[in-house]
């Protein structure tokens, strides 16, 4: 029999992590809070299976077969007979250590609880749990059918077990996994992606050289398939000095500190794409 998903949160990264799981095989019951965001996500998986079949990349029996095989409710006790259950909610610690506490309490024994969070201690949303040792991060990338890594983190409880379930899951569903084996702020993605970019910034801020040159530099020198200035004007100039932020307040390295014009970016509303200016202008 088909092995039993959860996935509880149907925006971005729960509808996509729902589908590439129900394309791999899995059950999955995709959990929201309201109908619309349910409705939102289950288009959204229809319009992504139809894109991959018209581009020859997924046969459209498969495609049909792999959406009938997901089920969206708002009902939480949906998730109890799961054998794992990915969390994929807003960033927000409360509402995630709510969830896992109400799921420690619903689901069986042996179930792995994991949250695809990108920057939040698993271990503080494992705490809210009688299960730390059943508790992991997979941390999926956007768009989850595009991006093939899936980063495995290790709360201070995880058991070898629990990472091994993990790991098992996550290539299920074809993606290459790496392993943080220690619970640090922004795993080792952001870590990476976060003191690149105050580093661009700090060498943009003081005129060294410009943003253009700044990333034909990475592209060019380090064969990175975009700059770390033209990354932070996608991802956001605000979501990039939230996450520095957070790095540098618990490690105290000052390679994370961001600098005063990433600040006054956020201030002023330049944000990158999505408000039409950042460390370049988007028209
Ligand atoms: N967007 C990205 O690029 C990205 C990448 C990696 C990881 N993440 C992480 O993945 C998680 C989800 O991010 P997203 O971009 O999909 O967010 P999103 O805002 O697109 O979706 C979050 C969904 O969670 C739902 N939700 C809120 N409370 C809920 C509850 N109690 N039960 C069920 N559903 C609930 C919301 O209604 C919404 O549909 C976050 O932890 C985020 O940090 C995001």
């Amino acid at each position: 029999m088909a092995k039993k998903l959860a996935v509880i949160g149907a925006g971005l990264m729960g509808s996509g992590i729902a589908q590439v799981s129900a394309q791999a095989g899995w059950e999955v019951v995709l959990r929201d809070v309201t109908d619309a965001a349910l409705a939102r996500g289950k288009d959204g998986i229809e319009a992504s299976y139809a894109k991959f079949v018209s581009k020859g990349k997924l046969a459209a029996d498969a495609a049909e077969q792999a959406l009938a095989r997901i089920t969206t409710t708002t009902d939480l006790d949906a998730a109890a007979d799961a054998d794992l259950v990915v969390e994929a909610v807003f960033e927000k610690i409360d509402v995630k250590r709510e969830i896992f506490s109400t799921l420690d309490g619903l689901v069986k024994d042996e179930t792995i609880l994991a949250s695809n969070t990108s920057a939040i201690p698993i271990t503080k949303i494992a705490a809210a749990t009688s299960r730390p040792d059943r508790v992991v991060g997979t941390h999926f990338f956007s768009p989850v059918p595009m991006m093939a890594l899936c980063e495995l983190v290790r709360g201070y409880k995880t058991s070898d077990e629990t990472l091994a379930a993990a790991r098992e899951f996550a290539e299920s569903v074809g993606k290459t996994c790496v392993v943080v084996n220690r619970d640090v702020a922004g795993f080792v993605t952001t870590r990476l992606i976060s003191a690149l970019v105050v580093e661009a910034a700090k060498l943009y801020e003081s005129g060294v050289a410009t943003a253009e040159d700044i990333d034909i530099a990475c592209k060019l020198g380090f064969g990175h398939a975009m700059g770390p200035l033209a990354t932070a004007d996608l991802t956001g100039v605000d979501i990039l000095l939230h996450a520095a932020d957070n790095i540098y307040t618990e490690s105290q390295d000052e390679k994370f500190a961001p600098p005063e014009i990433m600040r006054r970016m956020v201030d002023a509303g330049d944000i990158g794409r999505k408000s039409g200016r950042g460390f370049y202008p988007h028209n």
